[in-house]
């Protein structure tokens, strides 16, 4: 009769478990977007108000996530415009925190903020032939405090959330294409290569421990039409954009429509997704 009460209580809990997981519906649900205030995170908040999403936009710049607030506003949901560093764990704290408070519920976190830092690790002297520059660890170090240990304060602060109230979440890590290695990118590689793998190790702990209503996934953006390729070094980016087989750069617009399609698709899962309009090198597609 015990073990029966118990079998009872189990199916029960899973049962619940599955009513407040999947699917996500995103009309009235919320989303978390950091980066907000410009490029690609601004784009995913526009389309994701569009599909009357609400939201909380986070961006070191506060003025900037104000700018994209108010640009959704007229869509007929709340946008909460927070000024913080993903790099600070107070601050990624106080930002879920408030989001919690004003929309009592969480159900993606899309984390955009992102830096470019880009230059060699040895740069030898023409003169010389002896190394004159080296790649400077505070170069290194911005790239992975924001691309890396902003995305993971940002996703397991959020997941904690999600986990305790049981919404269907989605998680969201931007990677790039050059999570494969691109040169001049020492840092900013690193660190997308461990934003594509994140989403499969998150899950695989989620489902370890039964946390069944929050999906992971990873979006590797090509080179995209925002205000970080302006940090870039231009004749590089006229050079591969030869190889990409669109012909252009991707919009961010067209990042966004593929985040939505991860929300609602509760097959996308654990993995990572890679946009890029085809980048090939030397005539094949890379990889
Ligand atoms: N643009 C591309 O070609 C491209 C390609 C692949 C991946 N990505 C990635 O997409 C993400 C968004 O890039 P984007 O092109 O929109 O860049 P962007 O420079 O246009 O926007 C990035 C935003 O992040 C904010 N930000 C930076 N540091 C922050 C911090 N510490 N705390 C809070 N906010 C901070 C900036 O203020 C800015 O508003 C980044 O992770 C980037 O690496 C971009």
């Amino acid at each position: 009769m015990l073990q029966r009460i118990i079998i009872l209580t189990r199916i029960a809990t899973s049962l619940s478990i599955v009513q407040k997981g999947y699917p996500m519906v995103l009309n009235g649900s919320v989303a978390l977007i950091t980066g907000a205030g410009n490029g690609i995170g601004q784009a995913v908040a526009r389309h994701l108000a569009s599909k009357g999403v609400h939201l909380v936009l986070v961006d070191r710049v506060e003025a900037d996530a104000q700018k994209t607030a108010e640009s959704v506003s007229p869509m007929g949901i709340k946008a909460l415009a927070i000024g913080a560093d993903v790099t600070s764990e107070a601050d990624t704290a106080r930002f879920i925190e408030a989001g919690l408070k004003a929309f009592g519920k969480l159900n993606m976190a899309i984390a955009c903020a992102g830096v470019i830092r880009d230059g060699l690790m040895l740069s030898p002297d023409k003169a010389t032939g002896k190394i004159g520059k080296k790649l400077g660890l505070d170069k290194w170090q911005q790239v992975i405090d924001v691309n890396l240990t902003g995305t993971f304060l940002t996703l397991r602060d959020a997941a904690e959330a999600m986990a305790n109230g049981g919404w269907p979440g989605l998680l969201v890590t931007i990677s790039s294409v050059n999570k494969v290695g691109q040169v001049g990118q020492l840092n900013y590689s690193s660190s997308k290569a461990a934003c594509a793998l994140m989403p499969k190790i998150m899950v695989g702990e989620f489902h370890m421990r039964g946390i069944r209503n929050i999906r992971a996934v990873g979006i590797a953006p090509g080179y995209t039409a925002t205000p970080m390729l302006t940090g870039m070094n231009q004749d590089a980016l006229a050079s591969i954009l030869k190889d990409v087989h669109l012909g252009r750069l991707i919009e961010p617009t067209e990042i966004a429509s593929l985040i939505e399609h991860c929300a609602v698709n509760e097959a996308i899962n654990a993995t990572t997704l890679e946009i890029t309009g085809g980048l090939c090198y030397a005539g094949a597609i890379a990889k």
